[in-house]
C-alpha cells in the first residue's frame, strides 16, 4: 500500500505514508499508534523497518515515543503543520478540485432574501426540501430524458451527504460496495466507515471495462455499486450512451443497486449536451446524487438524492437520524439560480478550458515524461507518472508550496504511486507556477539517495 514495489525504502516509505497521514489530517495530533509489534504484524513487515520508521519520524517531531505509554502523532517542530490548508498565503491548493462561484450567485442571494419573507412565517424544517426546488429539479432530469417526479427528489447538504444517506439505508455492516478504481477518496472514507468493504473495478485505458464489472459483480455480489459516470472523478471519463443502455441492463439484470453520482455532470468543456443519465437506463435500480458544488458553488452546500418515490420517503424519514433538513434560504438561492439559468455557459466553458490547457501546456513543458489524457469535462488530469512517487512526490510538493493529494487516495486498496490528480480550478498563471514547483518537487525526490536499511 505505502511500498513502493520492489522499493529498498521501506523504513523511509512507511514514515514518508505515516507523514502524509499527518498533513492530509487523517492522523490527527494526539493519534496513538499501535506498538512497533502490531504495526509490522499488520503490515507484514519486520521490527526493525517498523523501528526505523518510527526513528525518522521522531526526528522530523512528528512521532513521540514514551516507554510503557507507547507511540503517538505530535505537533511537527520546525515546519509548519498547516501546509494543507488552501489559506496559507503562497500555498498552491491542487487538494480541491472546485472552482469560486459561477457569476449570479450574488443576485441570487439578494432575490431570495425576498423570498425568504413568506419562508419566515413557517417553521423552517423543510423534510424533503422546498416544493419549489425540489419541482425544478425534477423537471431538469426531464429536460435530461429522464422522467421525473418532484416527490422523488430528497434535497441534502450536498452530493457527499446523499450518498452517505443512501449507503446507509441500503447497506448493512459487511456487505461489499462496488467502485471504479480510482475512485473519489471521501466516497471511500464513507464506505470505510459504514463498515462496508470497497470491491474496485479498474477503469482501462478507454474507461469502464463492462465485463470486469459483469465479472466483479458476479464474483463479489455487492449490495450496492458507486460510479461516476459523468466526468468520473479524477480521470475525466465519461461513458457513452451504449456503455450506459449496457451498464444499466447489467445493473437490472444482476438485481444490483446502484449510486450514480453526477457532481459533475454540468462540467463539459466542450458544450456538449451528453447522453441521458444512467438511471435513464438502469430504471430503479439506479439512485442519482447531485449537486451545485462544482456548477454554482459548493459553499452552497445543496445536493439531492433522485430516487423511485417509495425510496425517497424511506430516506427522509432515515435522514432524521442524523439530521433535519437543508437549509432555506440556500434552497431559495439554488431555486433562484435554477430560474435564472447559466447566462453565458460558452465563457464559463472557456475559462475552463483554457485553465485546463494552460496546465497541459506546463506539464508538457516541464515534465514531459508525465503522461495523461486531456478529459472533455471534469476539472482534473489524472497524471501517469514516471516512477511510482506520488506519496513521496505529494510530501515534497508540500516543502515547495502546493498541496496536493497522492494517488493512492484515489484507491480502495492503496498503491497507484504511479498517479497524481491535478486539478484545474485555478488561474493559468497559478498552474503554471504549480508546475513549476511540482517539477522542483519531483526533481528532490528523484535525487533522494538510496536508503540503506534493509526491507523485510
Ligand atoms: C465525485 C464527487 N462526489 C461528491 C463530491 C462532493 O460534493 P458536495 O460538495 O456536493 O458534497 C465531490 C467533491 O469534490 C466529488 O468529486
Amino acid at each position: 500500500m505505502w511500498r513502493r514495489s520492489g522499493s529498498r525504502h521501506g523504513a523511509a516509505d512507511l514514515a514518508a505514508a505515516i507523514e502524509l497521514g499527518v498533513l492530509d489530517g487523517q492522523l490527527p495530533v494526539g493519534t496513538r499508534l499501535p506498538s512497533e509489534r502490531e504495526l509490522a504484524e499488520a503490515l507484514d513487515v519486520s521490527r526493525t523497518l517498523v523501528a526505523a520508521a518510527l526513528d525518522r519520524l521522531r526526528d522530523a517531531g512528528l512521532v513521540a515515543s514514551r516507554r510503557g505509554a507507547g507511540s503517538w502523532i505530535t505537533k511537527p517542530r520546525g515546519r509548519t503543520p498547516e501546509p494543507v490548508s488552501p489559506d496559507v498565503p503562497q500555498a498552491i491548493d491542487l487538494v480541491r478540485a472546485a472552482t469560486p462561484a459561477a457569476p449570479g450567485v450574488l443576485a441570487a442571494v439578494d432575490r431570495a432574501r425576498l423570498l425568504l419573507v413568506d419562508e419566515l412565517g413557517r417553521h423552517g424544517y423543510t423534510g424533503t426540501g422546498l416544493p419549489a426546488l425540489r419541482e425544478r429539479i425534477a423537471a431538469r432530469y426531464t429536460a435530461r430524458g429522464l422522467l421525473t417526479s418532484p416527490g422523488q427528489i430528497l434535497i441534502t447538504n450536498g452530493a457527499h451527504h446523499a450518498f452517505v444517506l443512501v449507503l446507509r439505508m441500503l447497506t448493512h455492516p459487511g456487505d461489499r460496495v462496488l467502485v471504479e478504481q480510482p475512485t473519489y477518496p471521501n466516497a471511500l472514507d464513507a464506505i470505510r466507515a459504514a463498515h462496508t468493504t470497497p470491491v474496485p473495478v479498474a477503469l482501462g485505458e478507454h474507461g469502464w471495462d463492462l465485463a470486469g464489472v459483469e465479472a466483479a459483480v458476479r464474483q463479489t455480489a455487492p449490495r450496492l455499486a458507486y460510479l461516476i459516470v459523468d466526468f468520473h472523478n479524477p480521470t475525466g471519463y465519461r461513458l457513452d450512451a451504449s456503455g450506459r443502455a449496457e451498464l444499466g441492463a447489467l445493473l437490472a439484470r444482476t438485481q444490483t443497486h446502484a449510486v450514480v453520482d453526477e457532481t459533475f455532470v454540468e462540467l463539459d468543456l466542450e458544450g456538449d449536451d451528453g447522453p441521458p443519465p444512467l438511471a435513464a437506463f438502469a430504471g430503479d435500480w439506479a439512485i442519482t446524487v447531485g449537486t451545485v458544488s462544482k456548477s454554482h458553488w459548493g459553499g452552497l452546500r445543496i445536493g439531492w438524492i433522485r430516487a423511485p418515490e417509495d425510496l425517497a420517503t424511506r430516506l427522509t424519514s432515515a435522514r432524521f437520524a442524523s439530521d433535519l433538513g437543508s437549509p432555506v434560504f440556500e434552497q431559495l438561492v439554488l431555486a433562484e439560480l435554477f430560474d435564472a439559468g447559466d447566462p453565458d455557459p460558452a465563457a464559463r466553458r472557456a475559462v475552463l478550458r483554457s485553465q485546463r490547457d494552460a496546465l497541459t501546456e506546463a506539464l508538457r513543458r516541464e515534465l514531459p515524461d508525465w503522461r495523461f489524457r486531456v478529459p472533455s469535462g471534469g476539472l482534473s488530469l489524472w497524471c501517469r507518472l514516471p516512477e511510482p512517487m506520488s506519496t513521496r512526490l505529494a510530501i515534497a510538493a508540500a516543502n515547495h508550496g502546493v498541496q496536493i493529494t497522492p494517488g493512492s487516495r484515489f484507491s480502495a486498496q492503496g498503491g497507484l504511486e504511479h498517479w497524481l490528480r491535478i486539478p484545474f480550478a485555478q488561474p493559468a498563471d497559478r498552474l503554471a507556477d504549480a508546475v513549476t514547483r511540482l517539477a522542483l518537487a519531483a526533481a528532490s525526490v528523484r535525487a533522494q539517495p538510496a536508503d540503506d536499511l534493509p526491507v523485510a
